[in-house]
């Protein structure tokens, strides 16, 4: 499907929200404020904010009026009775449990199949799926493809490694791994999808070793539509097709709605284990709610079945991933090393590649968000060091993230291609004077995912190629 230009918008715009960009002045004392954490910044000194494609979706009109036929009995409302046929409908499983969003969905699971020491394979997990399997004591590990480290734009880079990952399953012994996790799309790996070969292929080794096959599908629309686009042999399907046939692939899922829900709160737990749904809903009521309802709101769940037809949509998705491309494209011709091919929701930008000068224990992922900030008020996230780096338990020593990432996430549905021109200039300015940035040390960290509360202060020294550079 060849086109000359991007395809426009396939909804028109209702209501609007006005944004503002501070003054240079008033960025730089805000950022300051914040300890050069850009989680700890106010959301209003922000000008156009990719932190995060969760949660920060645009609602449809479809959506505002379901708000309206919210259900908000405490037991067996009728807005959890569309929310249950709807997802069954789409992800094939017998047990729909509502959680507020992701991570408790996560939380129930292991809380439920994970004991000290068991392991978790994933093709890469995210930091709230990696923070709860260790806080239960289990062993996170990942087997991402070997393309996925590939500089070449390849497809279905999001794949996981099926050869390592059965011969860790024959070393450990599957009594050793209540689960296997399919991240799609695989968030921590830039977003890249994974292609339905590699999910029938994990489906079939897990199958094999009598070991559950659960995803975590935040983004399983856009995986989907990666499927159709890239895989041979799915190009005249649906997405619902498509979905239909991943789900029938695993054992059940944890979805984030917040992300291909279409919606600003929301999650859930799919599965046909009786067994498991009654274990997660026990520990469910003691912790988020009944289970016709899991800490969400009736009308919570009414807007969470509108999204969920949404996300279906062909033309949605195909603006969606073009604009993710668009982005990339402008961000690659401002002069920034990406990751490549784009994935479905974000552009990566490789700031261990770009500022070479800053060594990973200064943070350069940090170092390029801070500055994209106090160049255009712009909010991104570090995903590298900062957010996966580790000590050695053994040697005391550190370890870093494989690469430095800088993620650049689009809300669904909220900003135009002309924000995304301006994203582009201002990578431009950034990059021409690349040289003259510099690292950061963190000062003061919590004992679990400390990217989100930690303080920075700018690292002072300079490394010996910096002031080379700089003559
Ligand atoms: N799994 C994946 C793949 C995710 O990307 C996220 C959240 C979660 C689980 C947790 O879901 O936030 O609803 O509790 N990702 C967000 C992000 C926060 O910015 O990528 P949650």
């Amino acid at each position: 499907m060849k086109r000359n230009r991007q395809p426009a918008e396939p909804y028109r715009i209702k209501s609007v929200e006005q944004i503002k960009l501070l003054s240079r002045h008033e960025r730089e004392a805000a950022i300051k404020r914040a300890k050069y954490n850009l989680f700890q910044i106010d959301a209003e000194e922000i000008y156009i904010d990719l932190l995060t494609d969760s949660g920060t979706t645009a609602m449809s009109n479809r959506q505002w009026a379901a708000l309206m036929l919210g259900d908000e009995s405490y037991a067996g409302a009728r807005s959890f009775r569309r929310f249950e046929a709807t997802i069954r409908d789409i992800f094939r499983k017998k047990f729909v449990v509502p959680c507020h969003q992701g991570r408790v969905a996560e939380n129930l699971v292991f809380s439920s199949i994970l004991k000290p020491g068991h392991f978790v394979p994933n093709n890469t997990h995210f930091d709230t799926t990696r923070g709860n399997v260790l806080h239960k004591g289990g062993v996170p590990v990942d087997f991402p493809c070997a393309d996925s480290a590939s500089e070449e734009a390849k497809p279905f880079k999001g794949n996981i490694d099926t050869e390592r990952l059965e011969e860790f399953i024959k070393d450990k012994g599957a009594e050793q791994i209540p689960m296997v996790i399919m991240t799609i799309t695989n968030n921590s790996a830039g977003g890249q999808p994974v292609s339905m070969a590699n999910i029938k292929a994990t489906s079939e080794i897990c199958k094999r070793y009598g070991i559950r096959f659960y995803f975590d599908c935040a983004r399983f629309a856009e995986n989907a539509y990666f499927i159709k686009r890239d895989e041979a042999g799915f190009a005249n399907k649906s997405i619902k097709e498509i979905a239909g046939e991943m789900f029938d692939l695993s054992d059940g899922a944890m979805m984030s709605a917040k992300k291909d829900g279409l919606s600003n709160m929301g999650g859930f737990i799919v599965t046909d284990d009786e067994e498991l749904y009654r274990k997660v809903t026990e520990l469910m009521i003691l912790i988020e709610g009944f289970p016709t309802y899991g800490g969400l709101a009736g009308r919570d769940m009414e807007v969470l079945a509108v999204g969920l037809e949404e996300v279906l949509d062909f033309d949605y998705l195909d603006f969606r991933i073009e604009q993710v491309e668009y982005f990339g494209r402008k961000i690659k011709e401002a002069g920034m090393p990406i990751v490549e091919p784009t994935g479905g929701h974000a552009v990566f930008i490789d700031a261990g590649k770009m500022l070479t000068h800053i060594p990973a224990d200064q943070f350069p992922g940090q170092a390029l968000s801070i500055e994209f900030y106090l160049e255009g008020g712009i909010r991104s996230v570090e995903i590298g060091s900062v957010m996966f780096g580790t000590i050695d338990e053994k040697t005391g020593k550190v370890i870093n993230a494989p690469r430095e990432l800088v993620r650049m996430a689009l809300p669904r549905r909220v900003y135009t291609n002309s924000h995304i021109d301006y994203l582009a200039e201002v990578a431009t300015s950034i990059f021409s004077r690349k040289n003259e940035i510099t690292g950061y040390k963190i000062t003061k960290q919590p004992e679990f995912l400390r990217h989100f509360t930690c303080h920075f202060e700018q690292s002072v020294t300079k490394t010996k190629t910096a002031e080379h550079e700089l003559g």
